[in-house]
């Protein structure tokens, strides 16, 4: 029980100032729920509105990828340049001490591998997210495959419900099908389909007319990285995206196949949250690279 001596009556009640109304820094999300803001305020930073998360969920449809043999080797070094871990739920319990304290998008649905026919996946647990301390899920979408599009879709829908239940928002993720021309008008389709259905933010590929993705997309968009390039034109890549308004990457081979991954980490970070140019972070990386 409070003690109930001595109470203070308030008198500091700042009458001169008006309470200001608060509005959310990312895009299309005003009108989310607090603790949906809360965790993608912990994914997107706070200055520049973007985000440099680390995907290495690769291992669950390719198994141990070059770059991913050992999580504790290849990706623990890189952690503390990332805004953000997106993983499967098996190699964050095994491998990612929960004292690293990282927002983690949550790799959240799971099936097929590249050995049979991909995207054939169900989604987990929303429990799960909850016990990991999710800041995100995120989910595939299978966008213009005839055998899993509506599945895939399905899954997004299932994610969004349990996610809005429980304050966590979806990422939904656009994979690319064998027969789609990766162009503006497809990525643009994929990208509004996934926000339509209630995806918080979209993963994407950077295509030519990107700027027309991003504004028929009312979430905010982050891009794929896609194979292994060159770090300059990794850089470019990443550049290009943010020019044309992505809200910054999610990037996985491009990091942690480069020659140095946590040089290309800190220098795709210079270019999303800092405006190096190409060739800034490209000099950066090079000045890093040990
Ligand atoms: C596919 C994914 C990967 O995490 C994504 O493609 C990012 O990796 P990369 O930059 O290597 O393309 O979501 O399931």
């Amino acid at each position: 029980m409070a003690d109930l001596d001595d109470l203070r009556e308030g008198n500091n009640f700042g009458l001169d100032t008006e309470v200001k109304n608060q509005s959310f820094y990312l895009k299309g999300c005003d009108n989310l729920d607090w603790g949906l803001k809360d965790r993608l305020s912990r994914i997107f930073n706070k200055k520049s509105g973007r985000t440099v998360m680390l995907a290495f969920d690769h291992g669950f449809i390719m198994g141990p990828t070059s770059g991913l043999e050992r999580i504790d080797l290849n990706i623990l070094p890189l952690a503390e340049h990332a805004d953000c871990l997106m993983a499967t739920r098996g190699i964050i319990r095994a491998s990612v001490p929960p004292t690293y304290n990282k927002p983690i998008c949550l790799r959240s649905d799971a099936g097929t591998t590249i050995l049979t026919e991909l995207n054939d996946n169900v989604v987990i647990d929303v429990a799960d997210a909850v016990k990991i301390n999710a800041s995100a899920m995120a989910v595939m979408l299978a966008i213009g495959d005839k055998q899993m599009e509506a599945k895939t879709i399905a899954n997004l829908t299932h994610a969004v419900n349990q996610g809005q239940k429980y304050g966590i928002p979806v990422m939904g993720v656009t994979a690319v099908g064998k027969d789609m021309a990766r162009d503006a008008r497809y990525f643009s389709l994929a990208s509004r389909v996934c926000a339509e259905n209630g995806a918080n933010v979209v993963k994407t590929y950077y295509c030519e007319g990107f700027s027309n993705v991003v504004a028929s997309c009312p979430v905010p968009i982050v891009i794929a990285g896609g194979k292994k390039l060159p770090e300059l034109d990794a850089l470019e890549l990443c550049y290009k995206a943010i020019n044309d308004g992505a809200s910054g990457v999610d990037m996985g081979r491009n990091v942690f196949q480069s020659e140095d991954p946590i040089a290309m980490i800190q220098a795709v970070k210079g270019v999303v949250h800092d405006g190096l140019s190409p060739a800034q972070g490209f000099e950066l990386f090079n000045d890093l690279k040990g």
